[in-house]
Parts: structure tokens; C-alpha cells; sequence
């Protein structure tokens, strides 16, 4: 009984949903009831003062998911909106002659969902019209996204056609069909999203055709949509590839004092599971050299009334692993500890915790990412491993999870094991440690 007892507590405390305080790229997200979200290969949309985010989870046969937020960081889930499909990649809303539709791609070819009534929240949307492959060769897709332009009309991005990228209309109608094609532009390139800047530049981004692998994503302009469309530049630093995500879409916040252009990536998995996180980013925007730079923030938030993006100022601490205690055969240099392998580890103390869950991001690399898998060990307890905490482990030299801390000081052991007996060492950098989830 007692046993039980422990379980019982540990896992309210494990589950209890805390408010979420910032925006935290390519971590684990959790909606107010504490489970994981999963709305992947999707976009935000704002109507009224709340976003509904809508995307697919895998662990529900790939059917379209909404969740709501009116501060893009707790959100709500709403539920499945259709039971009707399933294998629907990619979905995004679409509003027109008053009626909520949801695009979808099946079988590469763009299926058509619609609301009941009259708001985009609905568990019953169903299946209207037939599927549709993209004019006018007839062509199969793959990776649609959707931009509505300033007068209303709404545009699919989709790439087509031998894979070239292209903008086609959206018949208004019910159901709304695939329109004609307004621009191709040509590059065989995936993931689009697009946004409009206040200066009336249309800003394409684009992933590069690499499966579920992050690669370094792109960006498009012109001044009108039927182009020409010039740039194929990149967002980010290449080696960082688009900080290991995939566009998904834009969100653009005109707020009252500042607009916030926010990339919205996937930062998948090696399958794109469920197990998947999301990399959002405020992007800086010169309409005069016609770039696109994401801020490489670990922590964000943006006001959604005034727009105005913050960044900096929220309490957090590095600890530098070159300063803590290193056990067994790894070494130390001026600003990192190296091989670390399974006969050593990286000792952090006096991490002041608040007896809750709050971020904390580690910095390293390894070897071999197949090969082993890097571990820590909060105040003594078992060590688990960070693949557990974010799919990204390994894979990116930032790791953001959440940790339990006790209230007061706490103890955090990073080590590694290694798979099959091989060599395996991790580097590690350093730990941020934010004061809040
Ligand atoms: C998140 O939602 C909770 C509950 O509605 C609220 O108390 C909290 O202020 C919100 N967090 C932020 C950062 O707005
Ligand atoms: C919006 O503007 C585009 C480009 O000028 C035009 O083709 C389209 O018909 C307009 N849509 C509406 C609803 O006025
Ligand atoms: C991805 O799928 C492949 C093939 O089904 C499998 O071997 C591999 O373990 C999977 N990887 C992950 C991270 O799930
Ligand atoms: C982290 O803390 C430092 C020093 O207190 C502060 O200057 C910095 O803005 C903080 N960083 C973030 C992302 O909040
Ligand atoms: C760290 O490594 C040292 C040397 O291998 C070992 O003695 C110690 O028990 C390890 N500590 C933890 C917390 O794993
Ligand atoms: C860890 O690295 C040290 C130094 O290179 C090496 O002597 C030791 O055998 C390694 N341990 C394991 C388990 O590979
Ligand atoms: C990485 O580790 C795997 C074992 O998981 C091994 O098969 C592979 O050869 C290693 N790669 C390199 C470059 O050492």
C-alpha cells in the first residue's frame, strides 16, 4: 500500500500541468493537461484573440488536431477533428464563404474536410468532395501549405510537378477546389510556408527535399505572387540546419507597437513520430535585402496584443562543465569536458531548484549518435536517459528538457552508456538552467 502510495504522488507530480511560461524551441511541449502536443506538419491561426494550432499526430492514425491558446504557450487541446479520415498529412485550415474547411493530403492528393457549423472547432468535420491531384498536369504533391493574402483570397503552396514549388489558387465555393496555378517557382523544394511583410514582400520559406533529416531551410521573395519570385537564401547558419528543424509555416502578430514574424518548424524525429518536437522563432525580416534571419532564442515569448517578441531578462544560470567536478577519465579544457564515456561524469552542484518541473537545456555532442546515449541523474536518483526527454538527444548540440528539482540545492550527474559494447563519448559544453518551466 505504501508502494502504491509513492506511485500515486510521483506520478501527480509527474503529470500535474504547470502554466507554461516561455516559448522554448525543439523542446517537449505539454498542453494544460500535461500531455505531449501533437499537431505536427501544421500551422497557427489567429481569429479573434486566440490561435488555433491544427496538425497531425501520428499516434492517432494521423488525423488533424486542434489546440487553442490565446498566449501561444499554454494551449489547450480541443480534440481530433475528424474521425473520418486517417493517414492525413499536412493539415491546414482554410476559411471561405463563411465555412471552416480543413485541407489535408492523403495519398498525396488534397482531401477535403468541413466543419458543421460556423467556427473551426469541431470533433465532426467530414469528408466533402473528391480528392483532388494538382492542375493542370494532374500531378500528385507532396508537403502543402496554405497563405491567405491580404483581400482574403487563399492560396495552396504545395510542390508539384516534377517537385517544383508552386502557388496555386483556392477556389472559394462549397467545397473549395484546387484553383489554377498562380507561380512556380521552380526549385524542387518542399515544406512551404509563406507570410507578407508590413513593406508588402511575400516571403516563401522552404525546406529542402532531405525525408524527415533538417537541412538547411530557404527563403523566397516577390513582390507579387504570380513572382518573379528571386532569393533561395538561407534563414540560418548551414551548419546549423534551420537549428535541426523543417519549415512548417508562418504566423504573423500585428500587434500594437511591433509585428512578430514567427517560423513555426518541425523539428522531427528520424521517422517523424509523435515523438517529434517544434522549433519556433522569431524571424528578423529586411525588406531592403529581402533576407529572412530566425533569432536563435532558448527561450521566448511574445506579447500577443503588442507583438513586441522578449527574449532576455528571464532568470536562468550557466554552468559551465569545465568548472564542475569531472569523475574518472574525461577531459577538461578551457571550455569543455570531453570523452566522456562510460567509465566517467560531469557533476553539477548547488542548482537551486523550486520543488517543481523548470528547464534546463544541455550543451553537447557526441561521437557516434547511434553508438551510445547520454544520461543524468538528478540529486542521486537512476539516471535517464535525455532520448527519453527529447528525441532530439544526440542529434543537436542544444538539449532543452524539464527536469523535477527539489526546492533548494540540487545535484545534476551527466554521464553516458554506451549500445553494443562500441566507443561512445559524449562533449559536453555546458547546462542553462531557467528558473521556471
Ligand atoms: C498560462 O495559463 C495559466 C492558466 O490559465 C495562467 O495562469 C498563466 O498566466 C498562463 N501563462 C502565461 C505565461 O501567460
Ligand atoms: C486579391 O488580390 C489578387 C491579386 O491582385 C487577386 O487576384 C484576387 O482576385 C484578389 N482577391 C479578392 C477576394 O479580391
Ligand atoms: C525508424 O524506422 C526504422 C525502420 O522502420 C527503424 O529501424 C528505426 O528504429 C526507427 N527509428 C526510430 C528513431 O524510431
Ligand atoms: C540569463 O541571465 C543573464 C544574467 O542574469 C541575463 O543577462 C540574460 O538576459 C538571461 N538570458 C535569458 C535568455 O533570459
Ligand atoms: C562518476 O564517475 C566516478 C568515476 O568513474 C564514479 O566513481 C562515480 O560513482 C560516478 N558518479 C556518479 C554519480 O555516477
Ligand atoms: C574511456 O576512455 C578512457 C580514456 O580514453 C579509456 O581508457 C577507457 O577504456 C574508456 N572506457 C570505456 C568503457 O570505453
Ligand atoms: C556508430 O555506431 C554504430 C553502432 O551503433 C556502428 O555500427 C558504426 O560503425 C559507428 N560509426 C562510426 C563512424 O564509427
Amino acid at each position: 500500500m505504501k508502494l502504491l502510495g509513492t506511485f500515486a504522488l510521483l506520478s501527480s507530480l509527474l503529470t500535474t500541468a504547470l502554466a507554461v511560461s516561455f516559448i522554448v524551441p525543439g523542446a517537449v511541449w505539454t498542453d494544460t493537461s500535461g500531455a505531449k502536443i501533437q499537431a505536427h506538419g501544421g500551422h497557427v491561426i489567429k481569429v479573434g484573440s486566440t490561435f488555433y494550432w491544427l496538425g497531425h499526430s501520428t499516434t492517432a492514425g494521423v488525423r488533424p488536431n486542434i489546440y487553442t491558446s490565446t498566449d501561444l504557450m499554454n494551449w489547450s487541446h480541443f480534440g481530433i477533428a475528424s474521425n473520418a479520415v486517417s493517414a492525413m498529412y499536412r493539415p491546414k485550415f482554410v476559411s471561405s464563404g463563411g465555412k471552416w474547411y480543413i485541407w489535408g493530403q492523403i495519398n498525396r492528393e488534397v482531401v477535403t474536410l468541413v466543419a458543421p457549423g460556423s467556427t473551426p472547432l469541431s470533433t465532426a468535420y467530414t469528408v466533402t468532395g473528391s480528392p483532388q491531384l494538382i492542375p493542370p498536369s494532374a500531378r500528385s504533391f507532396s508537403d502543402m501549405g496554405v497563405f491567405v493574402d491580404d483581400n482574403g483570397s487563399n492560396y495552396l503552396l504545395t510542390s508539384a510537378d516534377s517537385n517544383n514549388l508552386q502557388v496555386n489558387n483556392i477556389n472559394a465555393g462549397n467545397p473549395i477546389t484546387v484553383g489554377s496555378r498562380v507561380a512556380d517557382i521552380g526549385a524542387s523544394i518542399e515544406g512551404p510556408g509563406m507570410f507578407k511583410s508590413n513593406g508588402g514582400v511575400y516571403y516563401l520559406v522552404v525546406s529542402q527535399k532531405t525525408g524527415y533529416r533538417a537541412d538547411p531551410n530557404k527563403v523566397y521573395w516577390a513582390t507579387s505572387l504570380t513572382g518573379s519570385w528571386q532569393g533561395g537564401t538561407d534563414i540560418a547558419p548551414d551548419s546549423v540546419n534551420t537549428y535541426n528543424s523543417q519549415n512548417s509555416a508562418e504566423l504573423v502578430i500585428k500587434g500594437s507597437s511591433a509585428t512578430a514574424y514567427i517560423f513555426l518548424g518541425d523539428a522531427w524525429d528520424a521517422n517523424g513520430t509523435d515523438a517529434s518536437n517544434y522549433e519556433w522563432l522569431p524571424i528578423t525580416v529586411s525588406d531592403s535585402a529581402h533576407t529572412l534571419t530566425l533569432q536563435n532564442l532558448a527561450m521566448w515569448t511574445v506579447n500577443p496584443n503588442t507583438g513586441v517578441v522578449t527574449s532576455n531578462g528571464f532568470a536562468n544560470s550557466t554552468f559551465h562543465a569545465a568548472d564542475a567536478i569531472v569523475g574518472g577519465s574525461a577531459v577538461v579544457t578551457k571550455r569543455a569536458v570531453h570523452n566522456i564515456n562510460s567509465s566517467s561524469n560531469v557533476t553539477f552542484t548547488n542548482i537551486v531548484g523550486r520543488g517543481e518541473k523548470q528547464w534546463i537545456s544541455f550543451e553537447y555532442t557526441v561521437s557516434n549518435v547511434t553508438a551510445g546515449e547520454a544520461h543524468v541523474s538528478v540529486n542521486g536518483g537512476a539516471p535517464v536517459k535525455l532520448s527519453e526527454l527529447n528525441s532530439r538527444a544526440g542529434h543537436y548540440s542544444t538539449v532543452p528538457v524539464a527536469l523535477m528539482l527539489e526546492k533548494g540545492t540540487n545535484t545534476l550527474t551527466f554521464g553516458t552508456s554506451s549500445t553494443d559494447g562500441e566507443d561512445f563519448a559524449a562533449h559536453l559544453e555546458s547546462i542553462r538552467v531557467f528558473d521556471k518551466y
